[in-house]
């Protein structure tokens, strides 16, 4: 079983508290993985912390951006330095903590028979801990939403922790893709099947952060849900006329 050269992309505005341990935990997890840091300059050193990580570990890669602009936007320049250094899978992972690393291991073995796996929070065997009930009926509504307006058949399509296999990364129009909050990865799963990938979901415990802050707000939540209501329409009106 072989998938290749494997690229951790781990996007960061304001880690400094988290990126060791996250980096930590992924080198002892899967050792032959290879570690993106994406950070937008960070104001508290994050991207400092990174470069002195990378020094240490030829593992461990950083990506500067000159400014903060969003996670999409960060993943879409992640996915273009994996395709110019030829990487085989890459892998979306929060810097918070949220999705430990020692579940990897789990999603790349599903990737096997599958082009994108979602780690998921709501199949069964998955979970969320630390959530305040109000933002776990948030997100498990705004999913349910998702899947009845696109027709989505997956449990977790908002979600962040996911391995892709480069081929489905190729045939993303990536500079078409909705770079904002959740739509994103909405966006991208929606792609994926669209074109005939295998999409699999698999269970993860998703833990919510114990230090520092969540970026997403309640702008992007209402984002998102807005986008989705657009894309939903226009998806019912292209069947009616096709
Ligand atoms: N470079 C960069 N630029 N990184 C960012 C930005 C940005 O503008 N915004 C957020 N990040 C990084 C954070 O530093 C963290 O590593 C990761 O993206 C997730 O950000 P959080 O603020 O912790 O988001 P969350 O926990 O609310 O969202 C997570 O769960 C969602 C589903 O509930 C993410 O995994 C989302 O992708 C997912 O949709
Ligand atoms: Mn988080």
């Amino acid at each position: 079983m072989s998938l290749g050269r494997v690229l951790v992309v781990v996007p960061t505005y304001n880690e400094r508290d988290n990126l060791e341990l996250i980096a930590e935990r992924l080198r002892a997890a899967v050792p032959d993985a290879h570690l993106l840091v994406v950070d937008d300059n960070s104001p508290d050193g994050t991207g400092k912390l990174a470069d002195e990580m990378a020094e240490r570990d030829d593992h461990v890669h950083v990506l500067h951006r000159a400014a903060k602009s969003g996670l999409g936007a960060a993943y879409v320049a992640g996915f273009g330095w994996a395709r110019e250094q030829d990487y085989d899978v890459v892998v979306e992972m929060d810097a918070d903590g949220s999705h430990a690393p020692e579940q990897l291991p789990r999603l790349l073995a599903a990737l096997e028979n599958a082009d994108l796996v979602l780690g998921s929070r709501y199949v069964p065997g998955g979970s969320v801990v630390n959530w305040p009930k109000s933002r776990e009926l948030l997100s498990r509504g705004g999913n349910r939403y998702t899947r009845m307006m696109l027709r989505l058949p997956l449990r977790d399509a908002t979600g962040g922790y996911r391995a892709y296999r480069r081929t489905v990364l190729d045939a993303l129009p990536l500079d078409e893709i909705s770079l904002k909050g959740y739509c994103f990865q909405v966006d991208l799963a929606w792609h994926a099947m669209q074109q005939g990938h295998r999409v699999v979901e698999v269970p993860i415990t998703f833990v919510e952060r114990e230090r520092g802050d969540s970026k997403m707000s309640r702008r992007i939540v209402a984002e998102a849900l807005w986008q989705t209501t657009v894309w939903g329409l226009r998806r019912s009106r292209s069947r009616r006329t096709s």
